[in-house]
């Protein structure tokens, strides 16, 4: 992979970048909407690449191995061929959602014992076979495996999880080595920041993951339910530790507002299940706030769905008829709702790239996050 840093934002410490893998080139910030499972969910292959038209994808290791299995991904040729997505992918370790979803999961030095979400068999993730796991899905850029610590967390806690984490990917690494590439094309590897809340944690966390001279870096461990200050101050200060000319990652972030914030603290990539999840619960994100489409309220304004028209659902359809949609409790409400989502997520990166480019991103910010924060 090639990372090149294209301008840095004067007035702020946000970036425009451009990565290269062997499925295309990635123009960063970026937002990589959530396919975990193979499936963006309620969203065509042919509509994320017309109409959303993200340089690359999320999808999930925990997810993948349990269902439909590593034999079948390489039997298909690999991710990209099983689902026909020709683009880039990400994947997540699991270092997640192992702690989310399994269930009697017990951590050890050794790696983690689960017992799976879908039929409660039980499963072991190591350092060591998630990498041969994630070479198998065939990702692009593929992840450490670490633990997510919870908030709040105690400090000894945080900081014991946080070595253990760099412990692992020591041996994450010194397993890739060890593994070819399982298709004809490359895989990057990127290593996970913890540390919880902790400044020091963060900062020696940072130090260590830096030091490993890995191609793109990871911030985990936020947006758990810590206030967004927090988050800020922990995300500024890694930043300022990791290398200036690789690609900085925040997992699971976040709210439009959020991930302008973090732009503006010199994050670069960014995924999160927000534009999708609620886009199923009738939560709309738009330039002037968030819309609950199921209120009473829109029942009879047949005014577009979005008048900025950033994809065709926001102008063909009109609020009434999405808010009927929703009452019928019909598929097609959810299908328009995340592609109007994802359409508004992925602009908003893109301006935000243009913003950089033009030399007036700090002010358009400013504005955005002001008139974003209002429930329509
Ligand atoms: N997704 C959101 N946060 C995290 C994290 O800390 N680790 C991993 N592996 N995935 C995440």
């Amino acid at each position: 992979m090639k990372f090149t840093l294209v301008q840095k934002d004067t007035k702020s410490k946000a970036r425009a970048g451009e990565m290269t893998t062997d499925h295309g080139t990635i123009q960063t910030p970026i937002f990589m909407p959530v396919g975990t499972v193979a499936s963006v969910k309620g969203v065509h292959q042919r509509e994320l690449t017309d109409e959303i038209n993200p340089d690359i994808i999320l999808g999930n290791t925990y997810h993948l191995y349990l269902r439909p299995g590593t034999s079948i991904l390489q039997q298909a040729g690999g991710l990209h061929k099983f689902m026909g997505w020709e683009r880039p992918i990400l994947t997540d370790s699991g270092g997640y959602q192992v702690y989310s979803l399994s269930d009697n999961r017990k951590i050890k030095e050794e790696g983690v014992k689960f017992k799976s979400h879908i039929d409660g068999s039980h499963h072991v993730f190591t350092p060591e076979n998630v990498m041969e796991i994630q070479r198998t899905i065939g990702a692009d850029i593929i992840m450490a495996f670490d633990e997510c610590t919870p908030y709040p967390c105690d400090y000894n806690y945080a900081k014991r999880s946080m070595h253990m984490t760099h412990r692992w990917l020591d041996r994450c690494m010194a397993h890739l080595e060890k593994l070819p590439y399982t298709y004809d094309y490359t895989q990057t590897f990127f290593p996970i920041v913890q540390g919880s809340t902790y400044k020091d944690l963060r900062k020696q966390s940072a130090e260590y993951i830096a030091s490993v001279g890995a191609e793109g870096n990871a911030i985990g461990g936020l947006s758990v339910g810590e206030p967004a200050e927090e988050m800020y101050e922990m995300a500024e200060l890694v930043c300022d530790i990791l290398p200036e000319d690789k690609p900085r990652y925040l997992m699971g972030v976040g709210t439009p507002i959020n991930i302008l914030e973090n732009i503006a603290l010199g994050v670069d990539m960014f995924d999160c299940v927000m534009p999708t999840r609620n886009a199923r619960n009738g939560m709309l994100f738009t330039a002037h706030g968030t819309i609950n489409i199921k209120n009473k309220k829109w029942e009879n304004d047949f005014s577009p769905i979005d008048e900025m028209g950033i994809t065709f659902v926001d102008t063909e359809y009109s609020k009434a008829y999405l808010r009927h949609l929703f009452a019928a409790n019909e598929y097609l409400g959810k299908q328009i709702a995340t592609i109007h989502n994802l359409g508004f997520y992925l602009w908003l990166v893109r301006t935000a790239r243009e913003r950089i480019l033009a030399g007036d991103f700090l002010e358009w910010k400013n504005q955005m996050v002001q008139q974003m924060d209002k429930r329509l």
